[in-house]
């Protein structure tokens, strides 16, 4: 495995692998790297030849009042997490390597960015939408592979592929799960003692929510009482039941159901969702 803080010798690398025509994924992320980070990369082993994991936290997609500085940082163990996993190439750069002209910019997420988690991170998803832009830009990958765990994040990078016409190809994996169901989550660190073993019934919830649907609750039922429930163990931000293609309100023609909410329990903020194919299709 190599390992580039550079753009420019990242790229001489990734040249002289595409002369010999392999193909290319990349894999964000901002490390302290666990078991969903692994599903990602492992899939990248399946999609290409060459696997470029990048590791940064981004300061633009967190606002001033946000965890940036206390962001878990596990440089070392994260290098020998990669080493492990026999990929290509390990990307750490410096803010002066993504950002040489500054961190502002004028792409705009649009609506899917100011719903769910939008309204209480407002500016988070053009923060996540300019780093991946940039990092594309960089590697030009074939692919680019991206965790369901963070939904509307993958529904905005495939938005965004789409309206800048890039040829990259974004696959997704599910979200990877402690044993208890708690989704794997850098965040869960933050955790208490007391607070990990409540984390746990946020997945449960949404598990009694679905099969309601399936049973043939109405979907605003369901939602009223995911709410209850989860507003009895959390400080609930959100849990929506929408349309999975779009996060919009279920039609009669959606195919698949997402239900998706954002919790907080002591300092900590957690995201989970399911998503299920609708019954009426
Ligand atoms: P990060 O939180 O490090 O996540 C990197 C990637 O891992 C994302 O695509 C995320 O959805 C995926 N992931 C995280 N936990 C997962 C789990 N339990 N199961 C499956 N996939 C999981 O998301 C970011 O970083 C950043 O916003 C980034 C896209 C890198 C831009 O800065």
């Amino acid at each position: 495995m190599q390992i580039f803080e550079h753009v420019a010798s990242l790229q001489k690398f990734l040249d002289s692998c595409r002369k010999d025509s392999q193909k290319i994924t990349l894999v964000p992320t901002m490390g302290g790297l666990h078991d969903g980070h692994a599903r990602l990369i492992d899939r990248a082993k399946e999609l290409s030849d060459v696997v470029v994991v990048s590791i940064y936290v981004n300061p633009t997609q967190f606002s001033a009042n946000e965890d940036f500085e206390t962001y878990p940082k596990t440089l070392a163990q994260d290098k020998a997490f990669i080493k492990s996993k026999r990929i290509d190439a390990l990307f750490i750069p410096l803010n002066s390597e993504i950002y040489p002209e500054g961190m502002s910019s004028d792409y705009d997420v649009g609506k899917l960015g100011q719903i769910l988690c939008g309204i209480s991170r407002p500016s988070h998803f053009n923060g996540v939408a300019q780093v991946v832009n940039r990092l594309l830009d960089i590697v030009k990958p074939n692919y680019s592979v991206f965790g369901q765990k963070d939904y509307q994040q993958l529904l905005i990078i495939k938005s965004l592929v789409k309206s800048k016409d890039l040829d990259i190809i974004v696959e997704s994996v599910p979200t990877i799960r402690e044993d208890d169901g708690l989704a794997m989550s850098t965040r869960n660190k933050y955790l208490s003692e007391d607070e990990r073993v409540n984390a746990s019934l946020f997945y449960r919830q949404l598990v009694k929510a679905k099969k309601a649907i399936e049973a043939g609750v109405a979907i605003e039922l369901t939602r009223q009482q995911a709410l209850s429930s989860l507003s009895d163990l959390f400080e609930v931000e959100y849990v929506e039941v929408l349309d999975a293609n779009n996060l919009t309100q279920i039609k009669t023609n959606t195919e698949e159901i997402i239900i998706i909410s954002a919790i907080r329990l002591g300092e900590t903020r957690l995201i989970d969702n399911i998503l299920f194919r609708s019954s009426n299709v």
